[in-house]
């Protein structure tokens, strides 16, 4: 006999399942990204995705550019402490991948807030100068010739936007100091690499975005080689029309290539209560995701520096990883098996305007 229960309750877990396939109904056509891009096409990769056919496929097909999602970080280099030799292997897979393929490589990244504080817990004076400077020429040595650029330091500003983290290498170097060094180290160790220094939230903050933007002005003001900016966009489907191109408008003042690093866009409302249907939340991520493509190829040519996403399909996703995925985000331009996603008509379209 039937269980009319358990057939009631399947209906919204069935429901629930297609969330926003309602709004995704028909197929989606998009142009090959890399093909309508005015700059390097990206994407992060993990070594293993070499392994996967279908994602050399797709990313073949889409990308010019990649960025070692997280085998190019200190957590990984550096794996087995600062006495054991330094641990390249999985990202010279990466750059070897990317050679055979005709891909330029950015590195991501030579120093981090949240990265390397076991390294130098206990350290100061001439040992902890050791420690930093020997990484930086280290690894930014290590792949001279065979990256584009690097992002030299990673999210130095607050989440508030009130200033400066606070971090192991701040309370060693100052503030601004430990950037400075950072720079001038990795410009010593290649001095071909485009530096970036790169960092989120600051088109979904306007005062962090601001905040970062007096910090690029008194780098140049100290000679430090910074070369471009990186914006990681991470984006809030949920900010103001304006907001993106505000931002990007305000970081090409100074004349400096702009990296978009890290474009993903969740359309998730984090546990606030979201009354609006799939089909308005996927407008909204559209919408601001066309926006910042549309920014971005109004850059001046030389300032187009390159347009990367974090993860081809949203499988990929590191939103989509861990206990709290309930498996129906879509941040990415492409589905799990490979199809385009709104999102990359989106950026398309946003290049083509
Ligand atoms: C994330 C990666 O996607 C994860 O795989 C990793 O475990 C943690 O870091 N800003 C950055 C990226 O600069 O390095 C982060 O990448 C995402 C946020």
């Amino acid at each position: 006999m039937i269980d009319r229960r358990a057939l009631l309750a399947a209906v919204p877990a069935l429901a629930a399942c297609d969330r926003f396939a309602s709004a995704q109904d028909a197929p989606i056509s998009a142009p090959p990204l890399k093909s309508v891009s005015p700059a390097p096409f990206g994407t992060c990769i993990q070594a293993g995705h070499i392994d996967d056919p279908a994602w050399v496929a797709l990313a073949r097909a889409n990308v010019s550019q990649l960025t070692p999602e997280w085998e190019m970080k200190m957590e990984y280099i550096a794996a087995d402490g600062l006495n054991a030799p330094y641990r390249f292997d999985r990202t010279d897979r990466i750059v070897d991948f990317a050679q055979a393929n005709g891909m330029a490589v950015h590195g991501h990244t030579l120093i981090w807030y949240s990265q390397g504080g076991d390294l130098v817990a206990g350290l100061s004076g001439a040992e902890f100068d050791r420690v930093f400077d020997d990484y930086v020429a280290t690894v930014a040595g290590h792949y001279r010739g065979k990256v584009r650029s690097w992002d030299v330091v990673n999210e130095p500003i607050t989440d508030d936007g009130e200033g400066m983290r606070d971090c192991h290498w701040s309370r060693e170097y100052g503030a601004d100091g430990y950037v400075l060094r950072a720079f001038e180290k990795a410009k010593a160790a290649d001095p071909e690499a485009v530096l970036f220094l790169n960092d989120y939230n600051l088109e979904n903050t306007p005062r962090k975005g601001a905040e970062f933007l007096r910090l690029v002005e008194r780098l140049l003001k100290a000679g430090c080689p910074l070369e471009g900016i990186g914006t990681q966009a991470h984006l809030d489907i949920e900010i103001p029309p304006g907001q993106i191109t505000s931002f990007i408008r305000e970081a090409a003042r100074f004349g400096l290539p702009i990296h978009v690093s890290e474009l993903d866009a969740s359309l998730r409302s984090e546990g606030r209560i979201d009354l609006r249907s799939d089909r308005e939340r996927l407008a909204q991520q559209t919408g601001r995701v066309r926006e910042l493509a549309v920014a971005f190829a109004d850059l001046p040519e030389r300032q187009r520096f390159a347009f990367s996403i974090w993860g081809l399909r949203d499988t990929d996703s590191w939103l989509r990883q861990g206990d709290k995925d309930d498996g129906k985000d879509s941040p990415l331009p492409f589905t799990a098996s490979g199809a385009a996603n709104p999102m990359a008509a989106a950026i398309a379209s946003g290049f083509q305007a």
